[in-house]
Parts: C-alpha cells; sequence; structure tokens
C-alpha cells in the first residue's frame, strides 16, 4: 500500500492540528517508504513565507514530533516537493497562484494531477474554500486525476447546521472524493475491537443482552482546553467528541459482522446502529453535564475552566458530559451504552468496557463474593493499548474467597512494531483513496439526530455542576449510573 504520484494542499497548514499531527505524519509515512518521490506538500496560509520558510516550519515541526525517527534522507526527498502559497480565503489571486503551483509540481514533479485539499481550518472556511477551488478549476478530478477533499471535524454543530455544510461541500466536489477525517477510526485499538468481535469465536456469543449488563466508553483527558478557547467555548465535550469519536466506537461496539471491510459494507452496519440508537425520555436522569474548577493535576495546580484565557466567565459550556443510549435491536435490548467524556479528569485514558452480568448462582458462599465484581472485556484504545480481561478467581488459601482478577494483552509486549498514528494511516487512505475508515453523510447526520435533543435540553439549564480538576467528573454523572444500579469504572 503505497501512494503513486500526488501532492496534498494544506489549508490551515500553520495551525495546531498541522504542526502536531498532519506535518509529523506525513513525514513518518515518507519514512516509512509509503510516499512515491513524486510527492508535494502545499502549504497555503497567510504568512508571507517562501518555500525555503516554509520548509524550515515543516521541519521544525516534524522534528519535534516525528514517530520514526529524523532522518536527513528522506526529509531532503520531502523538502523537493514543499511548496508555500501566500493568500487568504477570499483572495482568488492567491487560488490563481495555487493552481500554477499545482501545475509546476505536476510538471516538474510528476505528481500527474493527482491532488488532495485538506481543509484544516474551521468549518465556516469550507465553503469559502471549495467555492475558490472550482473558480479555478482544481475541484474535479479529470480523466486519469483524481481531485479529493479531507475535511475535519466539526461537521457542523447541528443537524441543520451539517446538513447545510454537506450542500456546499456537495455542490464543488463529488460524494466519492469527498473524506470526513475521525481520527480514533484511524487508531490501531479501534481497528483491533473489529478484529477481537470478528476474527474470533469466543466473544461474539456472548456480546449480547444475554450475557452483557452494560457498556461503558469512556474518553478522558487530564489535560484542559490549552491554547482552543475560541473553538471549544460554545461546542463544549459533547460536541467536541460524542457527536463523532464516541458514537463511531459505540457503533463499533455494537454493530453486527459487515459482509466485508469495504466501506459500503461497514458504513451499512454502523448506519443500522446509529439509526437504532434512542435517545431517552428522561434527560435529567439519564444526563450529565460539568465544567471543570480549579484544582490539581498531578503536582501542578490547574486553574478552572472559567478562568481560562479566553473563556467568557459566565460560559456555560460544559467540558463533562455523560449520556446514556440504547439500542433498540434485539441484540442489544435493555443494554445501557454509556458514554462519558471530559477534560482536566484523573488521567488520560480512552476505553471500551462492556460488562457482563452475574453469575445467575454461586454454588459457594463467601461475603467475598458479594463484592465480587462482574466480568468485563476492556479494550483499551489508549494510551497503554491493549485488551483487558476482568473475571473472578480464588484467593489462595483454605477459604472458598472468590476475588477479581485481570488478564491483559499490550500491544507493546505483544507486537515489536510500533503502530502507525491515526492521521498517518488516515492521510495515506486518502491518497489511496481508500474510504472505509470515513464516515459518511449519513452517519454524521444520525449522530446529530442522537445528540441534538440532549443538546437542546442542555439549553434549557443553566451551569454545569462543577468538579474539581484532577477528579473524575460532576457526582451528577455517578448519580447517573447509580440510578440504574451501576457504577463507572476506573480505568
Ligand atoms: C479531538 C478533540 O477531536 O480529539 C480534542 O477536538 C481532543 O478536544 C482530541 O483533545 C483527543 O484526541 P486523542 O487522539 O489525543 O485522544
Amino acid at each position: 500500500r503505497i501512494a503513486g504520484p500526488c501532492s496534498l494542499v494544506i489549508f490551515g497548514v500553520t495551525g495546531d492540528l498541522a504542526k502536531k499531527k498532519l506535518l509529523p505524519a506525513v513525514y513518518d509515512l515518507a519514512n516509512r517508504g509509503l510516499l512515491p518521490p513524486s510527492f508535494g506538500l502545499i502549504g497555503f496560509g497567510r504568512r508571507e513565507w517562501s518555500n525555503e520558510q516554509f520548509a524550515n516550519f515543516v521541519e521544525e515541526h516534524v522534528r519535534e514530533r516525528c514517530r520514526t525517527p529524523f532522518n536527513e534522507d528522506t526529509f531532503a526527498q520531502l523538502r523537493k516537493g514543499l511548496r508555500f502559497v501566500t493568500g487568504t480565503f477570499d483572495d482568488a489571486d492567491a487560488f490563481t497562484r495555487l493552481s500554477d503551483t499545482v501545475s509546476e509540481l505536476d510538471r516538474d514533479l510528476g505528481t500527474r494531477g493527482n491532488h488532495a485539499f485538506y481543509m484544516s481550518v474551521p468549518p465556516r472556511a469550507f465553503p469559502v474554500v471549495s467555492r475558490q477551488l472550482a473558480a479555478c478549476g482544481l475541484a474535479h478530478s479529470t480523466e486519469g486525476a483524481w481531485r479529493r477533499v479531507i475535511i475535519e471535524k466539526p461537521f457542523g454543530h447541528d443537524l441543520a447546521s451539517a446538513k447545510e455544510l454537506d450542500r456546499v461541500v456537495s455542490e464543488v466536489f463529488a460524494p466519492e472524493s469527498v473524506f470526513r477525517i475521525d481520527h480514533y477510526l484511524g487508531k490501531e485499538t479501534v481497528q483491533n475491537l473489529l478484529a477481537l468481535r470478528f476474527a474470533n469465536t469466543m466473544f461474539e456469543p456472548i456480546w449480547n443482552a444475554n450475557y452483557v449488563s452494560h457498556v461503558q466508553i469512556t474518553m478522558a483527558e487530564d489535560m484542559g482546553i490549552g491554547g482552543r478557547a475560541g473553538y471549544y467555548d460554545g461546542i463544549g465535550a459533547a460536541r467536541d467528541v460524542i457527536q463523532n469519536h464516541l458514537l463511531q466506537l459505540m457503533a463499533l461496539t455494537a454493530m453486527e459482522e459487515p459482509v466485508s471491510f469495504t466501506a459500503a459494507d461497514l458504513t451499512a452496519e454502523k448506519t443500522k446502529v446509529l439509526s437504532a440508537i434512542r435517545v431517552p425520555h428522561d434527560l435529567a436522569a439519564h444526563t450529565a453535564r460539568g465544567q471543570y474548577a480549579a484544582g490539581w493535576q498531578g503536582s501542578e495546580r490547574v486553574v478552572g475552566y472559567l478562568d481560562e484565557k479566553g473563556i467568557d466567565p459566565s460560559s456555560t459550556t460544559e467540558t463533562y458530559a455523560a449520556v446514556r443510549l440504547d439500542v433498540d435491536t434485539r441484540r442489544w435490548a435493555g443494554v445501557p451504552f454509556y458514554l462519558r467524556t471530559g477534560k482536566r479528569l484523573g488521567k488520560r485514558v480512552t476505553e471500551i468496557a462492556v460488562v457482563f452480568k452475574r453469575a445467575p448462582h454461586l454454588p459457594f458462599e463467601t461475603t467475598a463474593t458479594k463484592e465480587l465484581g462482574r466480568n468485563a472485556v476492556v479494550i483499551r484504545v489508549q494510551p497503554d493499548e491493549g485488551v483487558t480481561m476482568r473475571f473472578g478467581s480464588k484467593v489462595p488459601g483454605t477459604a472458598m474467597e472468590v476475588r477479581d482478577v485481570s488478564m491483559d494483552f499490550s500491544y507493546g509486549r505483544s507486537f515489536t512494531e510500533a503502530s502507525p498514528e491515526a492521521y498517518e494511516r488516515l492521510i495515506l487512505d486518502v491518497l489511496l483513496g481508500d474510504p472505509p475508515l470515513f464516515p459518511t453523510t449519513r452517519e454524521v447526520e444520525l449522530s446529530w439526530e442522537i445528540l441534538d435533543p440532549i443538546e437542546e435540553f442542555w439549553s434549557t439549564l443553566g451551569q454545569p455542576q462543577p468538579y474539581r480538576a484532577g477528579t473524575w467528573g460532576p457526582e451528577e454523572a455517578d448519580a447517573m449510573l447509580a440510578r440504574d444500579g451501576h457504577h463507572w469504572r476506573m480505568p
């Protein structure tokens, strides 16, 4: 799987995402030998940079963040295809210069008219960039040469805006050339979820309402909002990650086996789950939101959300969100899926815990068995990638005491190969024109249909419940599970 001759144009190349993820990912792909010699990388931005200055900028951020060792030869090769175009999105001349640069790469580097455009910009810029690309003739694939567009989330902020966004993008780009990035789908462990479920025989027979009590999907972050106040305030935790990453994880956990791993078959199964998700009637009882207050993150004293730079001190944006969702299918009837996410929580961890029902009968009586937890299969998405199984085991001794133990599979111990970064895989897939890991418009719309009523309900409430930074979220979230007779796992 090596990309053919092509170039990648990044709008928003001086932004955080490009510096931290996209540029290092491109370099790592090159270093792993997955990019062709005829590969161009064009940055588009306001700065008055020469190609040389842009190359220095790329090198600085690649050196800082690349996952494979920095190799001078790889970078020298990549450098040959680095170009910078100065301009703003409303400047038609800048797009003419972009078009000239693209043609120059076709001619001098042999990129053969194949170009991908990465919109690493706020959604409000999508329409103008799309139209400019169309106007300068860069948007349409021609015979033997492809054009693709990569759209970063958020795909709108509710169903109506997502539809509008889609309308604008589809005016310009053919559906098969639009790639919507949800970087969680590019994570190794997320793909392993499919391997675990469908390459084995021991999990699938118990992966249903007969055996499963409930599912907990956690995406916890220890960091705050960093320098992203402008993006985050008014968006909040649920729109930021539940609408996309967590609902995608839920769909992969709950879906039926796809006929094949092609985009169409995978999407068909994910779409069925998303269509079958039921939002609880009593949203006050089955959702929770919180906002971090000052506290400690390890030994560091950190400020509360309302004191973060750029945040309105009366902001009601949630930095923690938890929701209960049900899936109305035979497989999952009566099995709640609890999704939670938050900033400034106890630690950075993402996991999917499938928690099983208790044994219907215990043929021995000990006090310990009363305490006995439930069996669980935990897919550890990050940072300690792997799978844990929790089950009861006899404590050595003469008494029949049973206690919970864990059995672990860890990527680090079982494989020597390092996992590629999610963005590496996804960028490569775009360059190869391989769509299975990209959510479709329908999936995006169904996800907003799930979130919209929750957001609407929350908008009638006042301030989210505060939680101290470094803890596991607001009390409301614990109460929400306790109502159903459960408690959150401590990852
Ligand atoms: C992004 C969110 O999509 O995912 C961020 O906008 C979040 O708020 C990030 O921090 C987390 O990604 P990862 O890969 O570090 O878990």
